[in-house]
């Protein structure tokens, strides 16, 4: 069932049902207009009372439908919006919970609208790099002025109801209703029954004494904070239109700027990330509805830089916490760090001190395995050797309740060797956060050979409820994101050998829109940990080619910020970073020791020989399963590593380019005899998609 229709003494009730959000896919709105149609043969109805099941009013278009010609289908949502306003009995808009985009359309296309408190309230097409599609960009401004309406619009953020409700002069809702909505609203529109003419929302003026000053502002205030994105810029447009006189010049602005949009590569990267993300928390053996273990107290072994932003992930959740160290000052420098982070939260606004106090009641401390025993899942956050991790291991072991999870954060070694310290290796699992953890919004959970369904289940979910972007990766050295980083960094290196400066490589990097280029994000991560990285991996792959420069800065003590200078000079107390002579002379000097003459390199080739190595690896991580799908590989890099949302992460992006030519770069980047040729081989299935015309997605 899509939408029901039942008629209450002589008010017609249309209720949409379509769960969960009662979006509004083909089958609701030939539902809705069935009803709107029967409700006018029948002499018996006077008034029609639009309601929705369950959790929503409606949250606008069916996300199932996009893209498909269902979604186009009639009515579309501006036919079913004109069946409203040449409805000739009056129809109310009964609206709870959720009323968003096309929802909310709907309801301003009602000659009246009721409410519930606590509704949230919006039109989010923005954050998909869309204007609203179906009027709203020239009815909302009508109902709740030209400020209000436009900052709703622009921002795309849910407003709830009962401040909408107070804004003086307001017409979005003509009563609020705080008891049984329906009820509510039935009685209300047996009052209105027989008032005529019907008002309709196109009909009223959009009023404002500086509407041209306050349009001006605007612009130059969105266009500022929105300079990758070319949609906040066109609400402007937009909701300025809905000024004139005449609604379907404004109407006529508002399609033309919807459908310029939806041709837009940001448009798409958005559509494709907000897709991409539901995709993620799938996983293809492990169905929805897989039983998941409860979690009611977590252990974290190590509170040091990851312990701390760990434990408060969950404190933040209402989960306890119990943190063990090996000794009692690491154990208090861990407390006294998360009690600095969350007091610069409170200091800020950010945070209520009750919430704090809570937040720290949830936590304990131990230095016991011993106390352990009642916690439902462990994560160890102790020192990146295996020889530690397998003591760990092995204590855990002994005092973890059976059936709880035992979780690992390594970042560089084998789960399953991990796992095999245990007795249990189905109960043990990767949990790979980002670093600092209590803010990065990745977490790769990383499936070992063993991993038991139900385990790789309740880490997702618990991953959600701690308000993580979850992607699965299978095991191998770097998982999907350092993995593919590794290769990036090498580029990086090779650049600057062939004659490029950390600042040149860095400028390109941003001005595509990276956070942060590849020596800004050394110098911060530190540099130590690459230099680390790459002695292991001298000794295991001595054929593999790296750039000496970063060990050659490494043994100038140049680890990055920690240390006062890195690729880059720093001020002592300051992060700016500043070109150094000295590590330019270096790389001079070793540019000469090589034999290589310096050429000027452009940011295009900059940026694609970046981009392009971290999409070659991904291929090979495709095609070996340990990452499950493209859009999987785009999630990592957009929410673990500064890749430009509009972009739409790596994979997305190598998509709009086309393979073809991606592989059509990479051969010519295989011919600089400065570059490695083997580096360019096209992975396999890159190369298979390439000559075959497809894409990733
Ligand atoms: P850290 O050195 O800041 O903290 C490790 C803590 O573990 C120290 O406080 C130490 O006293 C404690 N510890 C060591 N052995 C222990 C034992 N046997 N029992 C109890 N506590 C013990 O290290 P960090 O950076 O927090 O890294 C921890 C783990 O997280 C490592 O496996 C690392 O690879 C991984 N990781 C680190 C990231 C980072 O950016 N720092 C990012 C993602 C993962």
């Amino acid at each position: 069932m899509s939408a029901s229709y039942e008629v209450r003494g002589n008010v017609a009730v249309i209720t949409l049902n379509n769960p969960p959000v009662n979006g509004l896919g083909a089958a609701t709105r030939l539902a809705i207009a069935d009803g709107l149609e029967k409700a006018q043969a029948d002499a018996a109805v006077s008034a029609i009372v639009v309601t929705g099941a369950g959790k929503a009013f409606s949250g606008g278009a069916d996300i199932k439908e996009f893209g498909t010609p269902r979604a186009l289908a009639e009515p579309n949502l501006l036919s079913l919006i004109k069946l409203e306003e040449a409805c000739s009995k009056p129809i109310v808009a009964a609206i709870h919970s959720v009323c968003m985009g096309g929802g909310l359309e709907l309801a301003l296309g009602a000659h009246y609208r009721v409410a519930a408190p606590g509704t949230n309230v919006a039109l989010p097409e923005v954050k998909l790099g869309l204007v609203p599609g179906a009027g709203g960009t020239q009815r909302l401004p009508r109902v709740l002025g030209l400020e209000t309406a436009l900052n709703i619009i622009v921002s795309g953020e849910p407003v709830k109801s009962e401040l909408l409700a107070m804004q003086p002069g307001q017409k979005l809702f003509d009563r609020m209703i705080d008891g049984d909505l329906l009820e509510g609203a039935i009685a209300f529109a047996k009052e209105v029954a027989e008032v005529r003419p019907l008002p309709l929302v196109r009909d009223l003026k959009v009023k404002h004494p500086e509407a041209q000053a306050f349009l001006q502002f605007s612009r130059n205030t969105v266009g500022a904070m929105s300079k990758n994105f070319p949609a906040p810029l066109q609400c402007v447009e937009a909701v300025a239109a809905s000024l004139g006189k005449d609604f379907e010049a404004g109407m006529k602005v508002e399609r033309e700027a919807f459908i310029a949009l939806m041709f837009t590569p940001e448009s798409k990267a958005l559509r494709h990330a907000f897709f991409a993300e539901r995709a993620a928390s799938k996983i293809s053996d492990v169905p929805d509805g897989t039983p998941v273990r409860p979690i009611n107290k977590l252990a974290v072994i190590g509170a040091g830089t990851m312990g701390g932003g760990i434990a408060m992930n969950f404190l933040n959740a209402g989960i306890p916490v119990v943190m063990l160290e090996m000794k009692q000052d690491a154990l208090d420098r861990g407390v006294a760090t998360m009690r600095k982070n969350y007091e610069g939260q409170v200091k800020k606004g950010k945070l209520k001190q009750e919430k704090y106090d809570e937040r720290m009641a949830l936590l304990s401390t131990t230095l016991s395995y011993d106390a352990l025993g009642d916690a439902d899942m462990v994560i160890e956050a102790v020192f990146e050797d295996i020889d530690v991790k397998k003591a760990v291991f092995q204590e855990l072991d002994r005092v973890m309740k059976p059936g709880a999870i035992l979780a690992s954060n390594t970042s560089t070694l084998d789960v399953n060797k991990i796992a095999a310290f245990t007795k249990r290796p189905q109960d043990v699992i990767g949990t790979h956060f980002f670093s600092p953890a209590n803010v990065m919004k990745l977490l790769e959970v990383v499936r070992g050979a063993a991993t038991a369904k139900d385990v790789l289940a309740t880490v997702m979910q618990l991953g959600k409820k701690i308000k993580k972007t979850c992607v699965v990766s299978g095991v191998c050295d770097g998982f999907i994101g350092n993995r593919m980083i590794e290769q990036y960094s090498r580029q990086a290196g090779f650049l600057l050998e062939e004659g490029a400066t950390p600042a040149q490589v860095d400028k390109a990097a941003e001005k595509f829109g990276f956070a942060m280029g590849p020596f800004r994000m050394g110098d911060l991560a530190g540099n130590d940990v690459g230099w680390y990285i790459r002695k292991r991996r001298y000794l295991e792959k001595p054929d593999l080619r790296y750039s000496k420069t970063a060990d050659l800065l490494c043994e100038m003590g140049r680890f990055g910020q920690k240390t006062g200078a890195g690729w880059y000079d720093y001020v002592p107390g300051k992060r700016d970073a500043i070109p150094s002579p000295l590590v330019e002379q270096m790389i001079a000097d070793y540019r000469k020791d090589l034999g290589i003459t310096p050429r000027k390199i452009s940011d295009d080739e900059i940026v694609h020989r970046l981009v392009f190595a971290l999409v070659n690896e991904a291929a090979r991580l495709l095609e070996e399963g340990i990452a499950q799908r493209a859009s999987d590989v785009d999630m990592v890099y957009l929410t673990g590593y500064g890749f430009p949302l509009h972009r739409g992460g790596p994979m997305c992006y190598a998509d709009t380019v086309g393979l073809y030519n991606v592989v059509q770069m990479m051969k010519r980047f295989a011919q600089n005899p400065h570059d490695d040729a083997t580096f360019w081989q096209p992975a396999p299935l890159l190369a298979k998609l390439a000559a075959e015309g497809k894409s990733f997605s």
